[in-house]
C-alpha cells in the first residue's frame, strides 16, 4: 500500500530552547529564511505523501499561520514587482493538504500520536518529529515509505549514535538485512548503561500502521511520565518485528540548541544568495579566534 499520509508532532513544550520558545513554536524557528517545519513538510512532500497533520498545542498558531495564504501580502509582492517571492509565498501553502490538531495536554509523543487516530483511518502513516530537521538530496521519508513497501511492516528512521550519547535516545536491537536496512526486535528508551542494546537509535522519523493505536492506549507512562512512542513501538518490535532504515541524509535536533547552530551554518555555507559572503565571514572569524 502507498502511503499518503503523515503526522507532524508538534505541540511540545521546547524547554530545552527556552526562552526563544516561550511566545515562538520551536518547530517555527529559523534555519536562515525557513522555519525548521517548512523543511520537515517539504521532505513530506517530496516523498509523496499528501495529506499531513500536524499536531499543535496552545501557542503554536504561527504554525498555522505559515502555512495559510496571505492574499494582502501576496498582492503587496506583485504591486511592487517582486513576482518570484509571491510564488515561493503562494506555494507554502500547497505543498500538501495540510490540518490541524490539537492535543490539549503534552502528555508525551505517544499521545500526540494517538491524537491522529481518525486522520490515520485504516492507512499506514509516516511520522516526522516537529524539531528534527534532515536535509539532503534524498528524503528521509521516502527512504522509510519505500521499505514499508518493501516489507509491509512499521519503520524507523535509524541513525548510530555515539555511545557516550545513547542514554538520551532509544537504543535499538538490530540485525542488518541490507545495505542500510535492519530488522528491529527490540528497543529501549533512554537506556541505563548496562540496557544498551546497540549504538544504533531512534531518531525523527518513523512510519507506523493503525496497530499502533490499540498499543499506545494500553501502554502506561515511561519516562518523564510521558505516553512515549518508543514503548509502543517496542511491542510491536517485540511481535511483529520493525525494520530499521538508516536514512542517507543529516539529521539536525532544533529542539537543542547546539543542533539549531549547526543547521543554521550548514544551510547558510550552502545557500545560494549568502552562501559565499557567510563562508568568507566565517573563516575570517575563525582565523581571528584566540
Ligand atoms: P520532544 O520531547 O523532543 O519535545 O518531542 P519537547 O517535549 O518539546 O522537548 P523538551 O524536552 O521540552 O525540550 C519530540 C516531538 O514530539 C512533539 C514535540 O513537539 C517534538 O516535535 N511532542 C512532544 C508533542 O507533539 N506532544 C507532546 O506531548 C510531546
Amino acid at each position: 500500500m502507498k502511503v499518503k499520509k503523515a503526522v507532524i508532532p508538534a505541540a511540545g513544550l521546547g524547554t530545552r530552547v527556552l526562552p526563544a520558545s516561550k511566545a515562538v513554536p520551536k518547530e517555527m524557528l529559523p534555519i536562515v529564511d525557513k522555519p525548521a517545519i517548512q523543511y520537515i513538510v517539504e521532505e513530506a512532500a517530496a516523498a509523496g505523501i499528501e495529506d499531513i497533520l500536524i499536531i499543535t498545542g496552545r501557542g503554536k498558531g504561527a504554525i498555522e499561520d505559515h502555512f495559510d495564504r496571505s492574499p494582502e501580502l501576496e498582492a503587496k509582492l506583485l504591486s511592487s514587482g517582486k513576482e518570484e517571492m509571491q510564488r515561493q509565498m503562494a506555494a507554502i501553502s500547497h505543498l500538501a493538504n495540510l490540518t490541524f490538531l490539537r492535543q490539549q495536554e503534552t502528555k508525551g509523543l505517544g499521545h500526540a500520536i494517538l491524537c491522529a487516530r481518525q486522520f490515520a483511518g485504516d492507512e499506514p502513516f509516516a511520522v516526522l518529529y516537529g524539531d528534527d530537521v534532515v536535509l539532503g538530496p534524498v528524503s528521509a521519508t521516502g527512504e522509510l515509505c519505500a521499505a514499508y513497501e518493501e516489507y509491509g511492516l512499521g519503520v524507523v528512521g535509524i541513525q548510530p549514535v555515539q555511545l557516550s550519547e545513547i542514554g538520551r535516545y532509544c537504543t535499538l536491537a538490530v540485525k542488518e538485512l541490507a545495505d542500510g536496512r535492519f530488522a528491529v526486535s527490540d528497543m529501549i528508551e533512554k537506556p541505563k548503561p548496562e540496557q544498551v542494546l546497540s549504538p544504533y537509535a531512534v531518531l525523527g522519523r518513523c512510519l507506523l500502521t493503525p496497530e499502533i493505536f490499540p498499543i499506545l492506549e494500553n501502554t502506561p507512562p515511561g519516562a518523564g511520565g510521558e505516553l512515549q512512542l518508543t514503548d509502543a513501538m517496542r511491542t510491536l518490535a517485540r511481535t511483529k518485528g520493525m525494520i530499521g532504515v538508516q536514512y542517507s541524509s543529516k539529521r539536525y535536533d532544533m529542539g537543542n540548541k547546539l543542533g539549531i547552530l549547526q543547521a543554521t551554518v550548514e544551510v547558510a555555507a550552502a545557500h545560494p544568495e549568502v552562501g559565499p559572503q557567510f563562508l568568507a565571514y566565517l573563516k575570517e572569524f575563525l582565523q581571528n579566534q584566540p
